[in-house]
C-alpha cells in the first residue's frame, strides 16, 4: 500500500515559520563539542586553584593539646572509628585499631579531591572509593592512585584505657 504524500497546503503554519530540522536541531558540531570540553576543563582547573590558593592563605592551625576520642574497648582491633575534635578545622578524622597496641589516626579527607577514606581490613590499607587512591594504614604514604600527598596523621595516646589523639611530634 502506497502511503500517501501530505499536501503543502495541509502542513501547519508553525512549520514554515519555524523551519527547524530535527536532525540540524540535535546536532552537535565539533566546534561546539570542543567549545564545551575547554570551559568544563577551565572550570575545574579554577575550582582547584581556588583550592591551592585558600589553602596557602589560609593554612591549617596545628592541634593544641591532646583531645578524647574513645575507650580502648570501643574499637575492636582491624576497625576504624570516625571522629571529630571540637574546634578543629579539619574534620573528620579516622582512628584505626590496627593490632593490639597499634593505633594510627589520620584525616579522612583524601588528599586528591577531599572525599572520605575508610580503612579496608581485608586489604590492610585505607582505601579513597571515589578513584581508588590506596593509603598506608601505618604511616598515610600513598601507595596507589592520584593523591599526591600522604594522608596528614596525628598522634595518638592510650592513657587508663582512653585513646587520645594529638598533633603528630608535638
Ligand atoms: S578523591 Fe581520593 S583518589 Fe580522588
Amino acid at each position: 500500500m502506497k502511503k500517501a504524500v501530505p499536501d503543502p497546503q495541509d502542513m501547519p503554519n508553525w512549520k514554515s515559520d519555524f523551519p527547524i530540522q530535527q536532525k540540524k536541531a540535535t546536532h552537535v558540531s565539533r566546534r561546539e563539542f570542543a567549545k564545551f570540553l575547554a570551559l568544563f576543563s577551565g572550570t575545574l582547573a579554577l575550582a582547584n586553584g581556588v583550592i591551592v590558593i585558600r589553602s596557602l592563605l589560609f593554612p591549617a592551625k596545628p592541634l593544641e593539646g591532646e583531645h578524647y576520642v574513645c575507650q580502648e574497648t570501643d574499637v575492636a582491633v582491624g576497625q576504624m572509628f570516625q571522629f571529630k575534635i571540637e574546634g578543629a578545622e579539619t574534620v573528620p578524622y579516622i582512628l584505626v585499631h590496627l593490632e593490639e597496641s597499634e593505633w594510627r589516626a589520620f584525616e579522612q579527607k583524601c588528599t586528591h579531591l577531599t572525599c572520605a577514606v575508610r580503612y579496608r581490613e581485608d586489604l590492610k590499607k585505607i582505601e579513597c572509593p571515589c578513584h581508588h587512591g590506596f593509603f598506608s594504614a601505618d604511616t598515610g604514604e600513598v601507595l596507589q592512585g592520584p593523591p599526591p600527598r600522604p594522608l596528614p596523621q596525628l598522634q595518638v595516646v592510650i592513657k587508663d584505657g582512653k585513646v587520645y589523639v594529638k598533633e603528630k611530634n608535638a
